[in-house]
């Protein structure tokens, strides 16, 4: 690598996939439990060993992924691989664990008004529902990440202070996640948005164990990678295809690309174990079946 160009990046980095989750669950059309259990094993094949798989929400919210239960149940683990699921309560995690899960994911919103449209809660009242989420953890040896969602801004009430997202942030810590992830949730943050989150965050919270959860509505997202390597973060999420999208965040169209985050890293000589056209072959099958489900 040139010496000149960021001669301080990683030499390696964590790739947390979020496609089947964060992917499909704002897909309308129903994709049969098969084929997302095939891209999971796609996923897998291609060197991901983070892979975000499903969520235990209320059904009615997110039809798409109603068979969670059935997902994880069938889902074929591949030793090496993690497979976390998103859990918003207790509820959810009791019926994740009846599947054999053992990473979970948290998710709490720096502003109310998207914590009101998502979780229909209060951010107090959505850590208030962790706290029995992060009993079961601990007592069935349970990984657990935390999201910051809108940490940037939020699609109903503007810009977020970034003192409020870095607070949000440093609760999930202090309530046991092992590792946060701060989520530009209508894809909208610009570098110069990253660093200034990033310069108040790492002051506080340890970069190690942040994760930045891009999504690309602006096609920014790479160049938020790349102030993240700046400032010494060494996990970031990626969704094969750039599927994705949350159902209740208007105007968040998709993730940033695993494919597309693989060839800069490679680019850069960072090692990740994820082979990019494994991923981009992965993508392009889901992506027919969705065309085929519609
Ligand atoms: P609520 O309606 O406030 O909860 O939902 P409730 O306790 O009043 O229950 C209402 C009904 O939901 C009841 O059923 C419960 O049993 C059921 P009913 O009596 O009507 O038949 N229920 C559940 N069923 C199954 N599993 C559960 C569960 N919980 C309640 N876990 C809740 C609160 C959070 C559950 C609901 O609002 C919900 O599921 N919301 C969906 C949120 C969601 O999935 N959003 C997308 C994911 S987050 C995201 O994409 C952002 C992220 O990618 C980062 C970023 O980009 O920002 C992570
Ligand atoms: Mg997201």
């Amino acid at each position: 690598m040139p010496e000149r160009l960021l001669s301080h990046l990683p030499s390696r980095v964590t790739i947390y996939e979020v496609g089947p989750r964060d992917g499909l669950q704002n897909e309308v059309t129903p994709i049969p439990t098969d084929e997302k259990l095939t891209f999971a094993n796609a996923l897998a094949d291609a060197g991901l060993t983070w892979i975000e798989t499903t969520s235990f929400v209320n059904p009615k919210a997110v039809p798409q992924l109603a068979d969670a239960g059935d997902v994880m149940r069938r889902l074929d683990r591949r030793p090496g691989v993690r497979y976390p699921v998103l859990v918003p309560n207790e509820r959810g995690m009791e019926r994740a664990l009846e599947t054999g899960i053992d990473a979970i994911a948290l998710f709490a919103a720096a502003s109310e008004a998207f914590s009101q449209a998502n979780i229909r809660a209060t951010i107090d009242e959505s850590f208030d529902r962790f706290l029995p989420v992060i009993a079961l953890a601990k007592q069935h040896d349970v990984w657990v990440r935390g999201y910051v969602s809108t940490a940037f801004h939020c699609p109903y009430s503007g810009p977020v202070d970034v003192v409020a997202a870095v607070a949000v942030a440093e609760r999930l810590f202090e309530i046991g996640c092992g590792e946060v992830a701060i989520a530009d949730t209508i894809g909208i943050a610009t570098p110069t948005d990253t660093d200034a989150f990033l310069d108040a965050a790492l002051a506080r919270l340890p970069a190690e164990r942040l994760a930045l959860h891009l999504h690309d509505t602006n096609g920014l997202a790479l160049a938020n990678v790349m102030v993240g390597l700046d400032a010494g973060i060494t996990i970031f999420d990626g969704s094969a295809g750039g599927l994705g999208g949350c159902p209740f965040a208007p105007g968040a169209p998709g993730n940033l690309a695993t494919e597309a985050l693989v060839t800069l890293l490679d680019g850069l000589g960072i090692e990740t174990g994820v082979n990019a056209d494994a991923v981009r072959s992965a993508a392009a099958r889901i992506r027919q079946v969705i065309d085929n489900s519609s």
